[in-house]
């Protein structure tokens, strides 16, 4: 009795991951879902876009130029990776954890053509390798620029360049503060940090 029991289970499962057997509807609706509430529970910042003119000032502001490898955490739509790309032809990878929010960044790097140079990447903001990156964009929440910013001294090199919309970083002193208002002259504040060498 046992012994079919056993065999059943393992037909079920090579069955399900061969595909030979489709999950039953009420399991994939469980396991979606699952998923969601994974994506729920990792999320530390709501989803608000950065308007484009002021994408546009961030990637200013940061300087970018040939060569640079910019990184936006908390991507979104992957507006700034995509500006970043398609206006300085730069390499750009965005994380983002919202599959909805990935789904719209592919749809905006396929009409903006710029595949060929910009990444997304479904990871969590709080485990990201910020090492190969040389300009760092965000648009997160206070506590959270607080909580990357050890990640930012330790790991990115010395002349990267940080710009953050909207919050600061406690007392790291930007290098440069600016005031914007967009189109429907709503207020915006962008901070500019450099990394400076270790000592
Ligand atoms: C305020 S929005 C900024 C979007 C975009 N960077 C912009 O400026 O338009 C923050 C984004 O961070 C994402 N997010 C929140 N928690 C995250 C996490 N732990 N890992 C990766 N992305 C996360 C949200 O889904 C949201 O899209």
């Amino acid at each position: 009795m046992r012994k079919r029991f056993l065999w059943l289970g393992l037909f079920a499962f090579v069955g399900m991951s061969s595909g030979l057997v489709s999950m039953p509807g009420w399991l994939a609706t469980r396991a979606a879902a699952q998923s969601q509430d994974d994506v729920e529970s990792k999320k530390i910042v709501p989803y608000v876009p950065t308007p484009q003119e002021v994408v546009d000032r961030m990637l200013e502001l940061a300087q970018v130029k040939k060569g640079d490898v910019v990184y936006d955490l908390g991507s979104g739509d992957g507006r700034i990776v995509v500006t970043a790309a398609k206006k300085y032809g730069v390499k750009a990878i965005g994380f983002e954890i919202d599959p909805e929010r990935i789904r719209e960044s592919h749809e905006n790097i396929r009409k903006a053509g710029v595949g060929h140079l910009v990444e997304i990447r479904q990871q969590d903001i709080r485990t990201v390798d910020l090492s190969p990156a040389s300009v760092l964009t965000m648009y997160l929440l206070p506590e959270v620029n607080l909580m990357l910013r050890p990640n930012i001294w330790s790991q990115m090199k010395p002349g990267s360049r940080v710009v953050s919309h909207d919050f600061d970083m406690g007392d790291w002193k930007p290098l440069k503060t600016v005031e914007l208002k967009d189109n429907s002259t709503w207020g915006h504040t962008l901070y500019l940090w450099r990394v400076e060498a270790k000592k």
